[in-house]
């Protein structure tokens, strides 16, 4: 990847009565970034920011958002054109290679996907060494890291075709291990994928199917299925991301840096808050109980938050959200399950708290997350699975984020710096004197 910001002015820092000049560089769209690489060579002074929001760490084409007109753009695409018109291996395509593809491409890319979907023998029996209630994400994260010791035929990150080998491994193989996952926490046997379905329809398969009885795949629910991985494949430089950027900038290899990328999913304020949004909907229990709910979050002393509610980057409508909701509807329709309880409380909620002084004044929109744990259960999914999905859709992100990295010139190993509050230099104290 050839390096794009270009020149477009200076920015002066005054430190200790010294002028430095700082050049400005801008992108294509959204705002410009002041370049600090000299800044500590030329003060000793380094930035502070923790929680990285005012620092761009990278150069990157993939993904951009706009958190204030609530926009998602894939490689240029907005996300609801793409939910409304492509496929999620036609936008891991685009992820991937920058355009969207032919019809010849993407014939040839859903090919060497539905031709990589099966595992290594041997990766069944090490599932077996989980306990059987151990969390599908605790799974995931150990068993994406060991992908690493399977197949390290593709693991040389300097070689192009291995990179592509290993990406191509990683997006068709992350449905049989998600799927694996979830059939050996429930004590079911694991289900085969079958090359004929589709990404959507054959993951789906793998869940809910039996040796006794198979498991047809409904259009309504594999278009939902479909729609749910477009809308997390890629949301530019997030905790996961940058995680993934952060170990892959040592020369980790890729399964390992997507394993990295998963635990940091995990975490409840990022990917974790799908589930955390159920289980609070599941928690306030009936509309009647919302208000005492709405007051927990508001107050300050309480640490209360609503789940699925509130954006780093989002300060308008979520734009997956958006889209998100309409699916969900659809897929409640489609199972008749109207009267589903916590559905009428995730309706009052959204309601209620889009009204609500307190929400509206620090423009906390429901997220992504807020209607996907809904539409998630309907379809049969237990709530453990839910960042289980969410860390299968966006493998194709983390792994275009990871491969434009390893491209990039400017590349180097991610060190950031700190301001030290401990305590300066002493004398070690021996046991007995302390
Ligand atoms: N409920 C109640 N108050 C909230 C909430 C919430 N969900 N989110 C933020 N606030 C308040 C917060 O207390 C703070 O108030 P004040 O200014 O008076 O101190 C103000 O809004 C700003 O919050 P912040 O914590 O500074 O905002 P942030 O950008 O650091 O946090 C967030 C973003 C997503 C972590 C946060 O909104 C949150 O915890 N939401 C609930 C968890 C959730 O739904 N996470 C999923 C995010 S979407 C999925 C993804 O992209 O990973």
């Amino acid at each position: 990847m050839e390096n794009k910001v270009t020149p477009k002015g200076t920015a002066q820092l005054t430190v200790n009565g010294q002028t430095h000049d700082l050049p400005i560089l801008g992108g294509s769209i959204g705002p410009d970034v002041i370049d600090i690489r000299t800044l500590y060579k030329n003060t000793g002074m380094f930035t502070y920011d923790p929680g990285f929001t005012s620092t761009a760490s990278c150069e990157s084409t993939i993904t951009y958002i706009d958190g204030d007109e609530g926009t998602l753009l894939y490689r240029g695409y907005p996300i609801d054109q793409l939910a409304e018109n492509a496929s999620f291996i036609e936008v891991a395509y685009l992820l991937l290679h920058g355009e969207l593809p032919t019809t010849q491409d993407l014939h040839d890319f859903d090919w060497t996907i539905r031709r990589h979907t099966m595992l290594h023998d041997q990766f069944d029996a090490f599932f077996r060494g989980f306990r059987r209630d151990a969390h599908p994400m605790a799974i995931m994260v150990g068993s994406v890291g060991a992908l690493s010791a399977f197949y390290h035929d593709s693991t040389d990150v300097n070689d192009l075709r291995a990179r592509e080998i290993s990406a191509h491994r990683m997006i068709a193989k992350m449905p049989t291990i998600a799927s694996r996952a979830y059939k050996y926490s429930i004590g079911q046997p694991f289900v085969s994928p079958r090359n004929e379905l589709d990404y959507a329809s054959n993951f789906l398969r793998m869940c809910f199917a039996v040796p006794a009885e198979d498991y047809v795949v409904s259009k309504t629910l594999a278009r939902a299925m479909d729609k749910i991985f477009i809308l997390h494949a890629d949301h530019e430089q997030n905790a996961s991301t940058s995680t993934v950027r952060l170990a892959g900038s040592s020369g980790a290899n890729p399964f390992a840096c997507i394993a990295s990328g998963i635990a940091s999913l995990w975490g409840p304020a990022h990917g974790g808050a799908n589930e955390a949004a159920l289980n609070m909907l599941a928690e306030i229990g009936s509309v009647d109980r919302i208000p005492e709910y709405i007051s927990k979050a508001k107050d300050k002393n309480d640490p209360f938050r609503l789940m699925g509610f509130g954006h780093r980057v989002y300060k308008n409508y979520d734009p997956r959200a958006k889209v998100m909701r309409e699916t969900c509807h659809e897929v409640l329709d489609a199972l008749d399950v109207r009267d589903e309880p916590l559905l009428a409380v995730a309706m009052e909620l959204e309601k209620i708290a889009l009204e609500d002084p307190y929400f509206v004044e620090k423009k906390l929109y429901p997220n992504i997350d807020f209607y996907s744990g809904i539409t998630l259960k309907a379809m049969g999914f237990p709530t453990e699975m839910f960042t289980v999905l969410f860390a299968l859709a966006r493998t194709v992100g983390w792994i275009a984020q990871w491969g434009e990295m390893i491209e990039d010139p400017s590349q180097k190993i991610g060190r950031p710096r700190q301001a030290f509050t401990g305590s300066p230099i002493r004398d070690f104290v021996p046991l007995d004197k302390r």
